[in-house]
């Protein structure tokens, strides 16, 4: 990829409000004065806004006010003007009914928040799962130069001398609650050991992914995923990604010049091989709209079908962040890559060089932790994508989590209607299931939930679990947590809520997954399938005011990325009209 760095000294965006001296222009500088700026910083040096996702309700993000000083003190040394400006914080563990549901508001927020004010780049600073794809989403729609800093994972968590791994810890414990292998007071005790240090979830979830993806995107400085999120050099990594960004202004080195179609595939190959979530299926692509790239499901497919999951993390492995970083991290993994011809070796990053130059003489310092290929966790660790009557836009499921055994599998359906008919229902010692049945959850989808909430590894029935069975084949229109784990079929699409043939799936109807095939099938005929549609009484509930309405009337589906429709694309970052 050649890169043209843009001339410099040049006037920039931010003089439009701080340079020269008409009645505006002293309205926007005198006001901000306010803060002690002697006025020389107003000269046309590139102004910096370092977009804080830090909330006390985002405890993933909670110490990235302190991240926010380093980068300061980054564009401070490299002669910028930093501004840390707040923003719209999804968070994963309180957002009701779910943080995928404010995604798209926050990337609108974002995106709003760079165009309407006098911001040159943004150092964007995130950590917790929707908070990395809505600020990169918002920033590409502007295509102001931008660098991603995640705040880095918590330390591993012990108890009772083992790994602690985040949420995948918790939907184990749960299931043995259920199975009356734990008592509650352990439960409460182990819950003490989660959480020990600042930071993101430290398995390979959904934060430690897409810290991942925006690393192999280029959006991120090589190294920055994996750093704990209270270790010095995560500090260093905020201070010298502060130096950066000036100069990334200066050189005009935008999202759309390093998030390419390679640059994205790239991104697609590294989620196989650290067996990456689920999640950044949905959020990639809709990152991918955002700069106008066509990335479908049928490109993860493709690009990940061959792809061995060498990073030993849980959910799918072993170990845990902290253990990834020690071991030499992402750049390991996209050596790897390089020198199997998976990786477009000169996509362009932030730092202005490329990928390959980035990575090629890292070292792997512990072979169990980042396996050779011959010792992969699986060798085709991609995210593989079903089709069939069931689902006729798409389906996936990650191998990597998978229980081999049920790759292939018959079974009968049972069938939850929502997520309240689920939770009512399994617990119940009546309920005609076992373990060869496909448990089948409806309208859990984007418009369903609504939002498509991480409900899609549900719970196993007690009765089965009691038998030591740990896994069964779920279907549903919903996500699942990064950090889950199971023969699990997720965005199911279209989903039920719109009419996708899940909508007609009926108790005791035979359902056949053959992973190998990329096969979903529901085994009704084209008439029955048909007829039973015809029937089919729509959704239960449409919101019908507020923000619910707007997300139920815009929300496109989980094989497009669910984004907004009016969303999609760049509009840039020139202001439509200036009031002052
Ligand atoms: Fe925030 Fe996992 S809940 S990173």
């Amino acid at each position: 990829m050649t890169f043209k760095p843009a001339e410099w000294p040049r006037k920039l965006r931010s003089q439009e409000w701080y340079g020269g001296t008409s009645r505006d222009n002293i309205y926007h500088r005198g006001w901000l004065k306010n803060q002690g700026y002697p006025h020389d910083l107003f000269d046309g040096r590139p102004v910096i806004g370092i977009l804080n996702t830090w909330s006390e309700l985002t405890p993933c993000n909670g110490h990235l006010r302190e991240l926010a000083e380093k980068v300061k003190a980054g564009v401070w040394e490299a002669g910028g003007f930093p501004v840390e400006v707040p923003v719209f914080s999804a968070s994963e563990n309180t957002y009701r009914p779910t943080a995928m549901m404010y995604r798209n508001l926050a990337a609108l927020a974002v995106e709003e928040t760079m165009r309407a004010q006098p911001i040159d780049g943004a150092v964007l600073l995130v950590g917790c799962d929707k908070t990395t794809p809505s600020l990169i989403m918002g920033a590409a729609s502007t295509d102001l130069p931008s660098i991603v800093v995640t705040g880095g994972p918590m330390l591993n968590g012990w108890f009772r001398g083992e790994r602690v791994g985040s949420g995948t810890a918790l939907w184990q414990m749960s299931e043995d609650i259920k199975a009356g292998k734990m008592t509650t007071e352990d439960f409460l005790e182990a819950e003490q050991a989660m959480s020990r240090s600042s930071g993101t979830c430290n398995t390979m979830g959904t934060a430690s992914t897409m810290a991942s993806m925006a690393e192999a995107l280029g959006m991120a400085l090589s190294g920055n995923a994996a750093i704990p999120g209270v270790d010095a050099r995560r500090r260093v990594m905020a201070q010298i990604s502060g130096r950066r960004i000036v100069q990334m202004v200066k050189d005009d080195l935008k999202p759309s010049d390093i998030m390419t179609k390679q640059a994205f595939e790239n991104a697609i190959r590294t989620n196989g091989a650290i067996g990456g979530s689920t999640n950044a299926v949905i959020h990639l692509m809709a990152m991918a709209g955002r700069v106008g790239i066509d990335l479908t499901l049928d490109d993860w497919d493709r690009l990940g079908r061959d792809v061995p999951t060498i990073v030993n993390l849980m959910p799918s492995g072993k170990y845990l962040m902290e253990e990834f970083f020690y071991a030499g991290g992402l750049p390991v993994v996209l050596k790897r890559l390089g020198e199997a011809g998976q990786l477009h070796k000169d996509a362009l990053t932030v730092s202005g060089e490329t990928v390959w130059d980035e990575v090629k003489d890292v070292r792997n310092w512990n072979e169990d932790v980042i396996l050779p290929v011959d010792k992969a966790l699986t060798q085709q660790g991609g995210i593989a994508v079903l089709r069939g009557n069931l689902a006729p836009s798409g389906a996936v499921l990650k191998p990597s989590a998978a229980s081999p055994a049920l790759m292939k599998h018959r079974g009968r359906a049972v069938v939850f209607e929502d997520i309240d008919d689920y939770k009512a229902k399994i617990n119940d010692e009546a309920l005609d299931i076992d373990e060869t049945c496909v448990m089948v959850l409806k309208n859990c989808g984007p418009k369903g939930y609504p939002g498509m909430a991480e409900v899609g590894n549900m719970g196993l029935p007690p009765k089965v679990l009691r038998k030591g069975i740990t896994d069964m084949v779920r279907i549903s229109d919903a996500r699942m947590s990064g950090t889950a784990y199971g023969t699990v079929v997720l965005h199911t699409s279209p989903e039920a809520a719109r009419g996708g043939p899940l909508a007609i799936v009926r108790d005791g109807d035979m359902i056949e997954l053959d992973v190998a095939a990329r096969r979903l099938h529901l085994d009704l005929t084209d008439e029955e399938i048909a007829a039973r549609l015809a029937e089919w009484q729509g959704p239960p509930e449409v919101p019908v005011d507020g923000y619910a309405r707007m997300f139920h009337d815009h929300v496109e589906g989980a094989d497009s990325g669910a984004d907004f429709d009016f969303l999609k694309g760049c509009r840039g970052a020139a202001v439509p009209k200036d009031s002052h």
